[in-house]
């Protein structure tokens, strides 16, 4: 039997589906994915390049320049970084002006159909884990298992201001709070491929959880789901 396996991690920003994603990774020793960062990288791309300004973007002229673009997920010292064009934009990507404009930019149904066909390639060969906001309901619908995670507005923007905090990022709580509660509603109100939960997807809210304590609930159920894989 094939030991290929497809796991969607999905969920509100700053959930820390990401930590959970990579902790699996980790774990059974496949590919991790951080489709957000192809959303936050393309963003990036369009600030640069004046091709967003007052939440429009002008999707003509940066479809051009994604169909162009290269787009590689490299290890750094044990961190995957993503690299835009040769360049390591891994810091750049995380920034609050790209997390300010990244919404307006991932709502672009073109752009969406760009990024899902380059995420799904990338699952085509090998066991990934990829997380995200569509992953279990549109990129992979067939997933072998699909986690979505959630957490409250305020233990969220907690954790992402400590970590722009650590990044050296001069921001206010209410800044990161009201930029959390923004992208929910425009992540889940959006027209395409809106953020939802896939009907198959196991729930996990971690606001009280630990890292080891989600990590050890997602095993178990990926070991229930598919125990041939770890035979
Ligand atoms: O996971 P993140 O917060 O880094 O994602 C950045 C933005 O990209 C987020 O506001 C929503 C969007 N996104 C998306 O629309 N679809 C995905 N699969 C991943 C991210």
């Amino acid at each position: 039997m094939s030991k290929k396996i497809i796991i969607a991690v999905d969920g509100h920003s700053s959930c820390g589906k990401s930590t959970l994603a990579k902790d699996i990774s980790r774990s059974l020793g496949i590919t991790y994915i951080d489709s957000g960062a192809m959303y936050r990288g393309v963003t990036l791309l369009a600030l640069r390049n004046g091709l967003i300004n007052n939440q429009q973007v002008n999707t003509e002229a940066l479809l051009k320049q994604i169909r162009d673009c290269s787009m590689d997920f490299v290890s750094v010292d044990g961190k995957i970084h993503l690299y835009l064009n040769g360049e390591d934009v891994e810091r750049d990507i995380r920034l609050i002006e790209v997390s300010d404009n990244v919404s307006y930019v991932a709502r672009v149904p073109e752009i969406r159909q760009i990024l899902v066909e380059w995420q799904q390639s990338m699952g085509k060969t090998k066991s990934v884990v990829m997380d995200g906001r569509d992953i279990g309901t549109v990129v992979f619908p067939h997933a072998d298992v699909k986690f979505f995670v959630t957490a409250t507005p305020e233990v969220r923007a907690q954790r992402r201001f400590l970590e722009l905090e650590s990044m050296g990022e001069k921001v206010w709580f209410e800044q990161v709070l009201d930029n959390i509660t923004r992208r929910d509603s425009i992540d889940q109100d959006r027209e395409a491929s809106p953020l939802r939960q896939a009907e198959d997807a196991y729930v996990l809210d971690n606001s009280y959880l630990t890292r080891e304590q989600q990590l050890e609930w997602a095993l178990t159920i990926i070991k229930q789901k598919r125990p041939d894989f770890f035979i």
